[in-house]
């Protein structure tokens, strides 16, 4: 019968493919480029990938042939950080914001995430779900093919299961795959100001088992930071979350160095996210137990602070990924490239460092390793082709989307 789809023509394809592990240090720059390439989707899957027409003894007259005009050809893009489940928008703040108040000190006035979890309980389900689906359409239309998406807009019960249903739902019906966290220690609701303790308790003992009893996430999630979770509740809700069969992840060392990054280490998280101010003892730490530093430059470029020392994790042999964090408040914007062109410019990743992190990297840091991240046989067939010569092009002309086209699964779902 022959397979369903060849690719045909492709100037330059970035497999990512033959490493079972993250890619770490010069791996992370040393990439496999096939010039002139096909590659060969079957039932939604790569069955081959070769050079120039070798694949004409796998086609039929049932073969779909489309032709890739010379461009360039990844894996399709991951963002393994959003919080793309949420109400309202935050634009209220932006003035204070430029005026130079800190972001914390926003969340401290009762604002920042606080306001986001006052209109997320005010959404319905269907505003939620129309408002999450344009954002998930544009992130898409940027090549993104695979994205995380966190809850912690409610800490309560009911809007924490309203987030995560919409996400649920939406990965039902959207091309875009989701990954599901739950991130109810996002912040300290008001009325447990002075009581951690019992809010924590509510956490760990009523929504952590409910949500897992649902399947409605994988991952479990704390943003660890001065003023909002400590190192030790951290430690307790992730320990906590882990024997209810939750992987982990932290939002650590985003803007003081509390000792996030050793944490994430010592917990063995699947990714520890933001680092901006973690330790370098941290990041040899990570290094040893394998824990992905998810960096978010969009987060430093909007808030204006310093970039996460992505040099020095590459240099130690962190793995690296990059995600976008898009939320209404410190990242508001769901464009990936945008993020990865901040990773060379502000982080100072090489182009082909940065491909790495957004796609096999990414991968790891969701634990999708096997089925998403590199152009290899048998995984999933999500590819993006841009409008660019090469890797360098992508990062270099900034501030536009080069996509040509998206396949997701092997269907084209953006042209
Ligand atoms: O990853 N740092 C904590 N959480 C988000 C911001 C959420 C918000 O401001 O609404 C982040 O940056
Ligand atoms: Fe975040």
């Amino acid at each position: 019968m022959g397979v369903d789809l060849v690719v045909k023509n492709i100037g330059k394809l970035v497999t990512m493919r033959g490493n079972s592990s993250p890619r770490v240090g010069e791996e992370m720059n040393n990439l496999e480029i096939l010039e002139n390439a096909y590659i060969a989707i079957e039932n939604g899957k790569f069955v081959a990938i070769g050079i120039g027409e070798g694949y004409e003894d796998i086609v039929s007259k049932y073969t779909r042939i489309e032709n890739a005009n010379g461009l360039l050809v990844t894996p399709g893009l991951i963002d393994a950080h959003t919080h793309l489940v949420h109400g309202g928008s935050r634009e209220n703040e932006f003035s204070k914001k430029l005026s130079g108040v800190p972001y914390i000190e926003v969340l401290k006035q009762g604002g920042g995430i606080l306001s986001t979890v006052r209109s997320t309980k005010e959404a319905t389900f269907d505003n939620l779900y129309t408002k999450a689906k344009k954002s998930l359409d544009r992130m898409l239309e940027f090549g993104v093919t695979t994205i995380e998406s966190k809850s912690g807009y409610g800490l309560e019960l009911d809007t924490e299961l309203k987030q995560l249903k919409v996400a649920k739902e939406l990965d039902k019906y959207h091309p875009v795959d989701l990954v599901h966290t739950f991130l109810g220690a996002h912040a300290i609701p008001v009325e447990y100001k002075d009581n951690h303790k019992q809010f924590i308790d509510i956490l760990v003992e009523d929504m952590m088992p409910k949500i897992k009893d649902l399947d409605l996430a994988e991952f479990c999630d704390v943003f660890c930071e001065d003023g909002v979770f400590t190192i030790e509740e951290s430690e307790y809700i992730l320990n906590k979350s882990k024997e209810l069969g939750y992987k982990l992840k932290i939002h650590a060392d985003e803007i003081v160095s509390l000792g996030g990054a050793e944490l994430s280490a010592k917990l063995g998280c699947t990714s520890s996210d933001h680092l901006m101010a973690a330790s370098e003892e941290g990041m040899k730490q990570m290094a040893q137990s394998g824990v992905i530093a998810n960096i978010l430059p969009g987060t430093s470029f909007n808030l204006n602070k310093s970039y996460a020392d992505a040099r020095k994790m590459i240099e130690l042999k962190v793995p690296v990924s990059l995600s976008s964090d898009y939320n209404p408040g410190s990242c508001p914007s769901e464009n990936l490239q945008f993020i990865m062109q901040l990773g060379c410019l502000g982080l100072k990743m090489t182009p082909n460092e940065v491909l790495s992190a957004v796609t096999i990297n990414a991968a790891h840091a969701i634990d999708r390793q096997d089925e998403i991240g590199s152009i290899e046989v048998g995984k999933k067939a999500d590819l993006a082709i841009f409008d660019a010569p090469n890797v360098e092009y992508l990062m270099y002309h900034f501030g536009i989307n080069h996509i040509d086209r998206v396949y997701k699964e092997g269907q084209l779902v953006v042209d």
